[in-house]
């Protein structure tokens, strides 16, 4: 079975104290981890050592990145590379979110630069795409997010596609409380598993896990989560909230 992950993307938020707060409720609430599940907790540069050192040694716990630089070093003066992630023993990192596409003018070249970067050390990218709400109210979000694979990961080998985490993330339902439901993400999952089944194989894209993100909460992670080609979610707001983050956990298939 392919991982069903439950990914906390913590953006811009909470002070250090915050963070080892929220971090200590989470870790004493109940949940369990099957073989096939993951938490993923992508938090902000400064306290990815300070949390990776709480949880070290959890099974199925990782931390990540929020973002990286395509470069191994050099004079990118406030960048961070994917050797320096490593060297904390940080190997996964959220690539393409849409607030980075957004305002940091990231595009589907870049990216790919990014993935490549990630891909070459070993560090999973959780690869996020995703349609604007203009693009969905034309009724053109396949062709949309299909250019975003095309361009950052259909350069891939098999071998190396195997390893992205997708997450897509319909920009409407970012953090505005507007739910896909859990038809529209089921759809577009599915779309998703078909055109990387196109260009890959069937066996390639069953592997892929494919991430919802966008408003997912306690109260709606089941029902999104048991559709058959979501495998899980990438989550803002909720994942600030030590119960309603550990509910969405428990909510993995
Ligand atoms: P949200 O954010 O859960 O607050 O909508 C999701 C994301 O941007 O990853």
């Amino acid at each position: 079975m392919r991982k069903q992950i439950a990914a906390a993307n913590w953006k811009m938020n909470l002070t250090a104290q915050q963070a080892e707060n929220l971090m200590n409720e989470l870790v004493a609430l109940p949940h369990q981890l099957y073989e096939h599940q993951q938490a993923i907790f992508a938090v902000p540069f400064p306290y990815l050592q300070m949390i990776e050192q709480k949880l070290h040694g959890k099974q199925n716990v990782f931390v990540a990145a929020q973002n990286c630089y395509y470069k191994k070093n050099g004079a990118f003066t406030g960048e961070v590379s994917v050797e320096m992630l490593q060297s904390i023993n940080i190997n996964h990192v959220i690539i393409g979110h849409s607030e980075r596409r957004e305002y940091f003018n990231e595009t589907n070249e870049v990216l790919a630069l990014k993935v490549n970067h990630c891909l070459e050390n070993n560090v999973t990218p959780i690869f996020c795409c995703g349609e604007p709400l203009a693009v969905r109210e034309s009724n053109t979000q396949e062709s949309f997010v299909a250019k975003q694979l095309d361009e950052s990961l259909f350069h891939l080998s098999a071998e190396q596609i195997i390893k992205v985490v997708i997450a897509y993330e319909p920009i409407w339902a970012i953090g505005t409380g507007k739910t896909a439901t859990s038809e529209q993400a089921q759809d577009i999952h599915l779309f998703i598993r078909n055109h990387i089944a196109a260009k890959y194989s069937e066996r390639i894209a069953n592997e892929i896990s494919i991430l919802y993100g966008g408003s997912v909460k306690a109260a709606n992670a089941k029902e999104i989560f048991s559709q058959p080609d979501v495998d899980g979610g990438l989550v803002g707001g909720a994942a600030l909230n030590a119960q309603e983050f550990n509910t969405i956990i428990n909510s993995l298939k």
